[in-house]
């Protein structure tokens, strides 16, 4: 009589062992693969502006553009000469490849397979088949004598 009842708790235990052991194995592995698949709960951004940075930023000076994030996108934030700046989408229209500029041709480049962009974002040679997005730059001044602070606009 006790041996049964030994033997029918001792199954019990390796049963509930079992499957307590199996569950937390599926868990442990459907959990991840469930989270991996379904994309974050974060909203989009919607963004109608941002900030910049200063009119004597490094990459401005230097470089004559720099990229900025605008929301998801990154924007290309031109410095065409010392008090004129303009951004377009840093999308190249025709892969996607990022665009940078060059101060010295006044041209933006693609340089995933030449594509080249003029001062107003209208495309003009290579591969892209359309212009890159225009967005509004302002500059909002500080104290007087103080770099300002740009800001570009969805246009
Ligand atoms: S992706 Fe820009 S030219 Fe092809």
């Amino acid at each position: 009589m006790e041996i049964q009842g030994g033997t029918s708790t001792r199954r019990r235990f390796i049963n509930w062992f079992l499957g307590t052991s199996i569950g937390a194995l599926l868990a442990s592995i459907v959990y991840p693969v469930t989270r991996y698949v379904s994309p974050p709960e974060v909203p989009e951004a919607t963004t109608n502006q941002v900030e910049a940075g200063s009119t004597n930023d490094p990459d401005l000076m230097q470089k004559g553009f720099k990229i900025v994030r605008f929301g998801a996108d990154p924007v290309i934030l031109v410095r065409a000469s010392e008090a004129d700046f303009r951004a377009f989408s840093a999308t190249c229209t025709h892969l996607d490849c990022i665009v940078e500029y060059h101060a010295d041709r006044k041209r933006l480049f693609c340089n995933c397979h030449g594509g080249e962009y003029d001062l107003q974002g209208k495309n003009v040679a290579g591969p892209p088949p359309r212009p890159l997005a225009v967005y509004t730059v302002k500059v909002e001044s500080r104290a007087a004598g103080q770099p300002g602070t740009i800001v570009i606009v969805k246009a």
